[in-house]
C-alpha cells in the first residue's frame, strides 16, 4: 500500500516538473535569468542526479551517471556560476532522468525488509526525494518569474501551467488578531514518516503569551507602509535593514511598479493590477520587520508560530496542519500551483487552526524573526547539506509554504530558510506582537 503510495507520489513530483518546464524551449531553459536562480536546465538535471544517488546508488544499484555528479552538485558550483558549466542539454537531461527513474522503481520493487535500515523505513528516502523534487519545482516557478520581460516578450514564452486541480475560491476579510495563550506546547516532530531531519526531534517548550494576526499582511496594509514614505524613515529598520535598503535602493517589494500613482506588479510576464486584498508577496525579511515595526507589531518567533499552526490547547495535542490531520483541499489552503497566486486574506476560514488563525499553510511562506538553528537534540540524517551547515549562519526561517508548495513539503512542523535579502521566493509575513 505504501509502495503503491511513493510511486504515484514519484510521479506527480515528476509530471509537476515536466508540465512546468514544457512550454519553454531549449535556449530559455539554458539561459541564467538571474545571479540568483540556476539555469533550469540545471534545476532539471539535478533533480535526477539527486533521484541518482538517493533512491539508486544508496540502495545499492550502479547508478546512472556518477560520472555527472560534481556539475550537479549544488555545494560545489554556487548557482551565479552554473551559467559557465557544460550542462547537459534539455533533451538528454530529460533522457537521464526517465532512465533514474526506471532503475529507482527497480530499486524500490526490490526493497528488503522495509523496517531495517533508518533510510528506507516508512520509505523515508523516497519522501525526501519526492520533496526535493517538488522544492524545485517551486525555486524554478521563482525562476521563471524572474525572467525578463523583454526577454519573454522576444522569446514568446508563456506563463506557466497551473495544475489540475481545484483552486481555493476568493473574497475575505483581514485584520483581525488572536491571543495565544501561554504555557508549554510540544514543538517539533518525532514519528512523522514525511518529516525532514530539521523537524526532529520534538520537545515541550514554554511560550509566553501573544497575539497573532489571524491573516497574512495583505498588500492594502503594505501599500500604506510604502505610501506613508516607510521606505525612507529608518525609524522602522533595523540597522542592517536600513543599509540593505540603501544599498539595494528597495522602495517597495521586488516587482512592484508605479505610474503615475498607480501600483502594478510584473507577474509571469505580465503587468497586473494589484490586488489589494491578497497577501503580500517578494519582501525580503528587512521589509518584512520594517513594515511590523511600522504597525505597532514585529514578526513571530518560529516557536510562535509553531504554535499557532500546530497546537491544539483543548486536547494539549498537534496537528500535522492547523485545520488537523487530515491532508489540504481547496477549502483549506491554497497550495500545489493550482493557482499561479495567492489568494485574498480571509478567503479560507476553513483553514483556521485551533486557535482560528488563517492561512497559516499555503498562500506565502511567512518570515519569522528567528534565524535557522538545529532543535535541541537534532541529528543529521542522512545529510549534512540538507540543513546542518545552514544553520547559524544568518538564515532566517520562513514557515507554512506558499501557492507554489506542494502539498508533500507543507505541514505545520516544516521549516524553511533563506538569507534575510532575499525576496524573488513566494513570500509574505504577518505580524505578532507581545500580550
Ligand atoms: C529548503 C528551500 C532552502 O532550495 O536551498 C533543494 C531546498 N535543498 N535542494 C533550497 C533544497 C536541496 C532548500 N530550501
Ligand atoms: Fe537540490
Amino acid at each position: 500500500m505504501s509502495t503503491e503510495l511513493i510511486v504515484a507520489e514519484l510521479e506527480r513530483a515528476r509530471h509537476r516538473t515536466l508540465t512546468l518546464l514544457e512550454p519553454y524551449d531549449d535556449d530559455l531553459l539554458g539561459t541564467q535569468h538571474s545571479p540568483l536562480m540556476s539555469p533550469l536546465v540545471w534545476d532539471l538535471a539535478h533533480v535526477g542526479n539527486y533521484e541518482d544517488l538517493w533512491l539508486v546508488r544508496a540502495l545499492g544499484g550502479p547508478g546512472v551517471r556518477p560520472d555527472i555528479d560534481d556539475l550537479y552538485d549544488a555545494f560545489r558550483h554556487p548557482r551565479a556560476s552554473r551559467r559557465a558549466l557544460e550542462l547537459l542539454r534539455p533533451a538528454p537531461t530529460r533522457r537521464y532522468l526517465a532512465e533514474v527513474r526506471a532503475q529507482a522503481l527497480d530499486r524500490l520493487g526490490d526493497l528488503g525488509e522495509p523496517d531495517a535500515d533508518p533510510l528506507t523505513r516508512d520509505h523515508f528516502v523516497h519522501r525526501m526525494v519526492i520533496e526535493h523534487e517538488h522544492q524545485h519545482a517551486e525555486t524554478m516557478l521563482a525562476t521563471i518569474q524572474l525572467i525578463d520581460p523583454a526577454t519573454g516578450a522576444r522569446l514568446g514564452v508563456r506563463p506557466p501551467a497551473p495544475l489540475d486541480g481545484i483552486a481555493p475560491g476568493e473574497s475575505g476579510i483581514g485584520g483581525r488578531e488572536v491571543l495565544v495563550e501561554g504555557g508549554v506546547f510540544v514543538m517539533g516532530v518525532d514519528d512523522d514518516p514525511w518529516a525532514l531531519d530539521n523537524e526532529r526531534p520534538s520537545r515541550e517548550i514554554d511560550v509566553a503569551p501573544f497575539w497573532i494576526d489571524a491573516t497574512p499582511v495583505d498588500n492594502r496594509t503594505y501599500l500604506a507602509f510604502v505610501s506613508a514614505g516607510g521606505y525612507d524613515d529608518a525609524r522602522w529598520w533595523s540597522p542592517q535593514g536600513w543599509q540593505w535598503r540603501h544599498e539595494a535602493n528597495l522602495s517597495a517589494p521586488e516587482f512592484w511598479s508605479q505610474d503615475r500613482g498607480q501600483w502594478s506588479v510584473w507577474r509571469f510576464g505580465c503587468l497586473v493590477p494589484i490586488a489589494l486584498d491578497e497577501p503580500v508577496q517578494h519582501v525580503c525579511w528587512y521589509e518584512a520587520d520594517a513594515c511590523a515595526r511600522w504597525l505597532g507589531k514585529r514578526l513571530p518567533t518560529e516557536t510562535e508560530w509553531e504554535k499557532a499552526a500546530a497546537w491544539d490547547p483543548v486536547t494539549s495535542r498537534r496537528r500535522r496542519f492547523p485545520w488537523g490531520d487530515s491532508g489540504p483541499d481547496a477549502t483549506r489552503a491554497n497550495l500545489g500551483q493550482v493557482r499561479l497566486g495567492p489568494v485574498a486574506v480571509g478567503a479560507l476560514p476553513d483553514g483556521a487552526s485551533a486557535l482560528g488563525i488563517e492561512q497559516l499553510v499555503g498562500d506565502v511562506w511567512e518570515w519569522t524573526s528567528s534565524t535557522f538553528a538545529g532543535h535541541p537534540g537534532y541529528r543529521s540524517f542522512p545529510y549534512r547539506e540538507y540543513s546542518e551547515v545552514f544553520f547559524d549562519q544568518g538564515y532566517k526561517v520562513l514557515r507554512g509554504g506558499s501557492w507554489a508548495t506542494d502539498p508533500t513539503v507543507a505541514r505545520s512542523s516544516f521549516r524553511n530558510w533563506d538569507l534575510p535579502v532575499r525576496r524573488q521566493i513566494f513570500a509574505g509575513f504577518r505580524c505578532a506582537r507581545d500580550a
